[in-house]
């Protein structure tokens, strides 16, 4: 298993380009399983996340292609099945049953199990499709889906669920009739999967909105599509200027989509510009404590909940970081501990008490975002930081040490 040296203290600066969004690409791909037409996806993000449902898309017929800059998909063949040891790796996979029952009026979909950050139930997802007319039996850790053809309903989530959301309307857009999705998550990513499957023929209003309408149409042709800027990486890096009290610029991003995150790290004292397309994050010197909740979209991301906390390990002061989307989102708090943070957990809050330095040490990766986070303190801390299973890392940023090393990190993986 990789892990990551980091010999920290380095200002960090420079340009960097933002890649594609990973929670824009896994649904728009998952999406290609409705049409037998060629598509083609720009901008998607070399990572572990679409290697695996790329694999799983192949396991369904599909066949796809990476080649530069992006992914081509045609789904000939009649495969409905979602195997378990694909299902467990990324529990996104989830995403290919709105599509199969659409498409095919079946799928056998595992459960995806549990997950290091939550319990994360697909209860709302297999509700939604029963409202849409499928027969949802489970068995054998596998969830069976049926129905001959599915007909629009009116459904009302009772969590605002990313994916779920996107699955019902990838399950909607070929159903029979007018499909109503009341409290839908509106998350950048979804506007983005909505207007993929509308470049496919798709009538949906409302993306972006918590009432999405969808009009079922019998068939769907291909796409050309760009995916959207990744929000969270760019974030994420706008956290390393910010820890490392550096000057980066990120391009071919899209600041509209970080506006919380950008008013917190203001709080914190670093200076941010936004241009349409770039931003550009400064600090001089150590950061202001601050108060984060997290909350779905436009509230402050739960995704950025492990980054901030590395910077807020630095703070002068006592910041508060409450959690309140998953149930066990704090992994990195022991790993920070071992970095020299002063951090104690009280309920869904943790305690971050400013420290005037951080020590490098041995840490384990345990979730995408705690790794990232555990990056970022390793950037400030005082001599060697040595990440184990960095393969947490790959599932979601592309090509990190490279684009850290360019700014000036001193960053190598070793095998
Ligand atoms: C998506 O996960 C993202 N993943 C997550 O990003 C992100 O953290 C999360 O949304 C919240 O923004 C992708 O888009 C692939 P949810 P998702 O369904 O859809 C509960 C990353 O770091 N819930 O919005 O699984 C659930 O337990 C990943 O890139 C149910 O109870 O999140 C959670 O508490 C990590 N029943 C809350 O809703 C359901 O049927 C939000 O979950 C579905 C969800």
């Amino acid at each position: 298993m990789d892990k990551l040296l980091i010999r920290g203290g380095r200002r960090l600066s420079g340009q960097i380009k933002i890649s594609g969004a990973k929670n824009a690409a896994l649904p728009i791909l998952a999406a290609t399983l409705l049409t037998d037409k060629p598509c083609v996806l720009e901008n998607v993000p070399q990572v572990r996340d679409v290697d695996t449902i790329s694999a799983l898309l192949g396991k369904l017929g599909s066949n796809v292609e990476r080649d530069n800059p992006g992914i081509v998909t045609s789904s000939k063949a009649k495969g409905f099945e979602a195997p378990y040891d694909l299902v467990r790796t990324m529990r996104a996979s989830i995403l290919v049953l709105g599509p199969l029952v659409a498409r095919y009026g079946r799928a056998r979909v595992s459960l995806p199990g549990g997950c290091a950050i939550g319990a994360r139930p697909v209860n709302l997802h297999l509700h939604g499709l029963e409202m849409l007319g499928a027969k949802i039996h489970l068995e054998g850790g596998y969830i069976k889906a049926e129905a001959p053809r599915l007909k629009g309903a009116e459904m009302w989530l009772d969590l605002p669920t990313v994916t779920g959301t996107e699955n019902l309307m990838m399950a909607a857009v070929l159903a029979e009739g007018e499909t109503v999705i009341e409290n839908a998550a509106i998350e950048p990513e979804i506007v983005d999967l909505a207007s993929a499957l509308g470049r496919m023929g798709a009538r949906i209003d409302g993306a972006g909105t918590p009432t999405v309408r969808v009009q079922g149409v019998s068939e769907l042709g291909g796409l050309r599509y760009r995916i959207m800027p990744d929000r969270i990486e760019a974030g994420t890096y706008m956290v390393a200027a910010a820890i490392t009290q550096g000057d980066i610029e990120l391009l071919d991003c899209q600041p509209e989509h970080l506006h919380t995150v950008t008013a917190k790290l203001r709080e914190t004292g670093v200076t941010i510009e936004e241009g349409d397309r770039q931003v550009r994050v400064r600090a001089q010197n150590r950061p202001q404590p601050t108060e984060i909740k997290t909350a779905p979209y436009p509230g402050f991301p739960t995704d950025m909940q492990a980054q901030v906390m590395a910077l807020s390990c630095l703070a002068e002061g006592t910041s508060v970081i409450t959690e309140m989307v998953f149930e066990n989102r704090f992994m990195h708090v022991l790993e920070l501990d071992r970095l020299g943070a002063d951090i104690i957990i009280e309920g869904h809050s943790a305690i971050v008490r400013g420290v005037d330095r951080l020590y490098g040490a041995p840490v384990m990766a345990t979730d995408l975002r705690a790794s990232a986070s555990l990056v970022l303190a390793g950037l400030a801390a005082q001599g060697e930081t040595v990440i184990s299973r960095v393969y947490h890392l790959d599932r979601g940023y592309e090509r990190m040490e490279e684009k850290l090393g360019r700014l000036g990190a001193d960053i190598r993986r070793i095998k």
